[in-house]
């Protein structure tokens, strides 16, 4: 159902004039809205009106916005210092401390401030919007309207419904976040939304990997940059986050799902915390950002000679890849059919693609002592590091072989300890396996997952997306390998990725 947006003629309020509050008073009144700006420290709203009219003469400077539009947009912009002065608002939006009581309080005053047709949204990262909207008379006007930092520049708008919100309210607050240029997502009301809790297994599972010695940080970094096609790896990721405020969103959202093991905090990260090292704000944390510490250097292969004629086996995207790739660097291979799934073989070593298992759990159920397991990539075609893991019963020589003809097809090589799923497909399993459980349980679509997760926080794809171009029965068998090492509940299978492979079907129908 398509409902009209909020009429750009009417009024909007923003209470909290913070980081986000500004952000978002910008944003609607760029869309045309007359802004009442509000806030509790005085002087602080009428500075944001200050700093917001700076914002749009930048964007004057920068050509990408008019200057009559600039000054329009400017005195659309009013600061206020009484609840009473934001009666006439059709839209109230909240951006003050994340604290529910201060929240519920000033609901319940502008409850019987506003007109009786007003949405009330809040800005709210982590608190229930059904809990905040307990608090009034009427709960249906109230959604979560979450916006992600800054707002002027993230599309992304998560539109929350709690218990009580009725759909006309989510309906017209997605609208008006549309006219306003955003790219809004409905979710249900549940711990995290859709983006923080999507979002877990990318910090949970590279710190897992880290406590386990797979590999070190900056490895594991670029391994998630240069074969997942990340923006960041997840520990320079984290340090810029700030540990305690990662940290925080962790214990948050595990403690909401009732202790759940898929959320369960790190060690590791609880130690930086204790440690003060909050990641580049305090210098130091994953990485150490003092002035002349080095940069991290990822753990690299030393280029290797190929002593055999290589064979690339079968038409996985892997192996056809692997052979454009030696193809365009003049590399002689073979060409074979793959009886066994293997997409290489090198002297002694045949390659695999990892599905879980570890490479000696792999080599021992196959009788495969040359047993290699490379990482997923993002595209085999363009990826510039790949990481693998060699079997323990794997022969030296064969190793050798593996390392030259990934090398010899232009990829970095890091070799990791034997972990089942490696960095990237392990993650990128989790991923959509959180996402699955997400729309399993109605918190948002298939489509809208993806998108908050491409929009919010950059992905290169939507996990579920990512998910069937893997194939629901290949994602599904990492879970259940990965299930299987650990024996943990962490990575029970979801109910959507069961289904969608029995049936054979898309994450996405
Ligand atoms: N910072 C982020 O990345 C981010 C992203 C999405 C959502 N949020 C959420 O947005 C909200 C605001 O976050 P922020 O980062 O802008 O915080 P902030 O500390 O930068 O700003 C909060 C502002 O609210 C004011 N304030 C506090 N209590 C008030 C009250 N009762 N009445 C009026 N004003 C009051 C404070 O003076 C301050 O100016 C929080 O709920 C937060 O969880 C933050």
């Amino acid at each position: 159902m398509s409902l009209p947006p909020l009429s750009s003629e009417r009024a909007v309020a923003v209470i909290g004039t913070g980081a986000m509050g500004s952000g978002i008073a910008q944003v609607a009144a760029a869309a045309g809205h007359p802004v009442r700006l509000l806030d509790a420290r005085p002087g602080a709203a009428a500075k944001a009106v200050e700093g917001i009219r700076a914002q749009f003469s930048k964007l004057v400077d920068k050509g990408r916005m008019s200057a009559d539009a600039a000054a329009s947009a400017g005195t659309r912009l009013s600061a206020v210092d009484a609840l009473a002065e934001l009666a006439d608002a059709a839209l109230v939006i909240e951006a003050i401390v994340e604290n529910l009581d201060a929240k519920q309080q000033l609901f319940r005053e502008l409850e019987s401030l506003v007109a009786g047709d007003c949405i009330l949204a809040t800005n709210t990262s982590s608190i229930s919007i059904t809990a905040i909207g307990a608090a009034l008379q009427g709960p249906g006007r109230l959604a979560g309207l979450h916006f992600f930092n800054p707002a002027p520049l993230m599309a992304l708008v998560e539109v929350v419904s709690g218990l009580a919100t009725a759909r006309e309210v989510a309906d017209c607050l997605f609208a008006t976040a549309k006219a306003w240029g955003k790219s809004p997502v409905h979710a249900k009301s549940t711990p995290g939304f859709i983006v923080n809790r999507v979002a877990r297994p990318y910090y949970a599972e590279a710190l897992r990997l880290l406590q386990e010695g797979a590999a070190d940080a900056a490895t594991l970094d670029a391994l998630m940059r240069e074969a997942g096609g990340f923006r960041m790896g997840p520990f320079e990721l984290m340090d810029m986050i700030g540990h305690d405020v990662n940290f925080a969103v962790t214990r948050s959202v595990w403690t909401a799902f009732f202790h759940d093991q898929r959320f369960l905090p790190s060690l590791i990260q609880q130690e930086l915390v204790d440690a003060g090292f909050l990641g580049r704000k305090s210098g130091r944390g994953f990485h150490d950002y003092r002035e002349g510490a080095p940069r991290p250097q990822p753990a690299t292969e030393a280029t290797l000679p190929l002593a055999a004629m290589p064979c690339v086996c079968g038409d996985s995207a892997a192996a056809q890849a692997l052979a454009a790739r030696l193809a365009a660097a003049g590399v002689r291979h073979e060409r074979s059919d793959s009886a066994d799934g293997r997409i290489a073989t090198a002297g002694g070593a045949a390659l695999f693609v990892t599905d879980g298992r570890s490479a000696t759990q792999f080599a021992s159920e196959r009788q495969l002592p040359g047993t290699i397991v490379i990482d997923l990539a993002l595209d085999y075609a363009s990826a510039t590091r790949i990481g693998i893991a060699a079997a323990r019963q794997c022969p030296e020589p064969s190793l050798r072989e593996a390392v030259a003809l990934l090398q010899a097809a232009g990829l970095q090589v890091s070799l990791l300890n034997d972990v089942p799923g490696l960095a990237v497909m392990r993650t990128v399993a989790m991923l959509a396996n959180e996402a699955a459980d997400a729309v399993n349980q109605g918190v948002c679509s298939a489509g809208g997952a993806d998108a908050a997760m491409k929009l919010g926080v950059n992905y290169p794809l939507g996990p579920l997306e990512w998910a069937d171009r893997l194939g629901a029965a290949a994602v599904r068998e990492v879970l259940m390998h990965l299930g299987a090492a650990y024996g943990e509940d962490r990575y029970r299978i979801s109910p959507l990725i069961q289904q969608a492979f029995f049936a054979g079907r898309s994450l996405h129908d």
